[in-house]
């Protein structure tokens, strides 16, 4: 299963640390040191689901496709417009596509639940294209005032297509080689929104116990990459590129340190997109295709960790 074409897609207004002290009794210096974040994009005048279908657009552009050659789409999201119907079937009606479409809620980890789904239905012979989007707008669901959330977060919609590709089953393929996903519900209460239509008829805000997040961030962005790792066969001496979930500059650092890969090696968007949930990791991926980063033949490891807990890695070959 190869990646033939990424896209992505940002709200246009920018929201700067120097905005954000303007609002709440924060600062540029204590955002940038402990988290690495300068400005975020956050939605306004736009719809989460214009943004999602202009990746999908861009991706299917970049892969040389038409709508029709889709025959399906995963779509990861936590919030948008409408409680139902998913995000995924709006996207297709708005890029006229004619294939059947599902939603996958992993938070943060959601791209990655979404790739592994995809491989699995492209292995079975199900699907032979199948558009993957992560379209997030997380700041409709932080408090303004609560200065310790607001700033962590941005939006955005990424966009990846995927097609069947004959390979050899070893090392030396190309396209998805290992995924690997996890999920610890026993804690989900350190990351949580409190609200919900059955629980009090509101959106509800995001909760999250950042300090016991972080402890829990760092070993299982660390696990994902080195277990999707083992399962492909290829030493992370091997890998060109780490992909990480963009939440906290300082998380990436560490995992960096742990997994022994130079911060050279390690796409960082966190400065400039905020954590934008499931779609930091293919906007991240759809900013480095576009600025030549990737070479083809380049291994590239990713992890994730979110609300749930969930988390997971994924080892492709491009
Ligand atoms: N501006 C200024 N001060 C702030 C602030 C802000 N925006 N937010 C919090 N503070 C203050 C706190 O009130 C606290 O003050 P106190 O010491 O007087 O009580 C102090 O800064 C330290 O807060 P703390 O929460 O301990 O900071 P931290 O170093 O743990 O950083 C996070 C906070 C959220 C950046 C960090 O915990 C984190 O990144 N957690 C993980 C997030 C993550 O990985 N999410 C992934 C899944 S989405």
């Amino acid at each position: 299963m190869k990646i033939i074409g990424t896209g992505r897609a940002n709200p246009a207004k920018i929201v700067t640390n120097a905005m954000l002290e303007e609002f709440l009794d924060t600062s540029d210096e204590w955002i940038r040191e402990r988290t690495g974040m300068t400005e975020r994009h956050v939605i306004s005048n736009e719809k989460l689901e214009d943004l999602a279908a202009e990746a999908a657009r861009k991706a299917i552009e970049d892969a040389g496709i038409t709508p029709e050659d889709i025959d399906y789409i995963i779509c990861s999201n936590v919030v948008n417009e409408y409680i139902t119907p998913g995000l995924s079937c709006i996207i297709q009606g708005a890029i006229g596509a004619k294939c059947a479409c599902v939603d996958v809620n992993a938070a943060c980890s959601g791209f990655i639940y979404a790739l592994d789904m995809a491989d699995d239905r492209i292995k079975s012979g199900k699907a032979k294209t199948i558009l993957v989007v992560a379209a997030e707008e997380p700041t409709r669901m932080v408090d303004w005032k609560d200065r310790s959330i607001c700033v962590l977060f941005g939006d955005g919609a990424g966009a990846a297509i995927f097609r069947a590709a004959e390979g050899t089953g070893d090392r030396s393929d190309t396209g998805i080689l290992a995924t690997k996903i996890y999920a610890d519900g026993s804690q989900y209460d350190h990351l949580c929104s409190d609200g919900g239509v059955s629980l009090n008829q509101k959106a509800g805000f995001i909760h999250m116990d950042g300090k016991e997040v972080f402890k829990v961030a760092i070993p299982s962005l660390v696990q994902g990459v080195e277990e999707s790792l083992k399962i492909a066969g290829i030493n992370i001496n091997e890998v060109n590129w780490y992909v990480p979930h963009q939440a906290n500059l300082r998380i990436i650092d560490s995992v960096a340190k742990k997994l022994e890969i130079d911060m050279d090696k390690v796409v960082v968007t966190v400065d400039h997109h905020g954590n934008t949930s499931a779609a930091s990791i293919p906007l991240a991926l759809a900013e480095s295709f576009a600025a030549g980063k990737f070479k083809k033949g380049d291994v590239i490891a990713i992890s994730a960790m979110g609300a749930g807990f969930t988390w997971g890695g994924m080892v492709i070959r491009i």
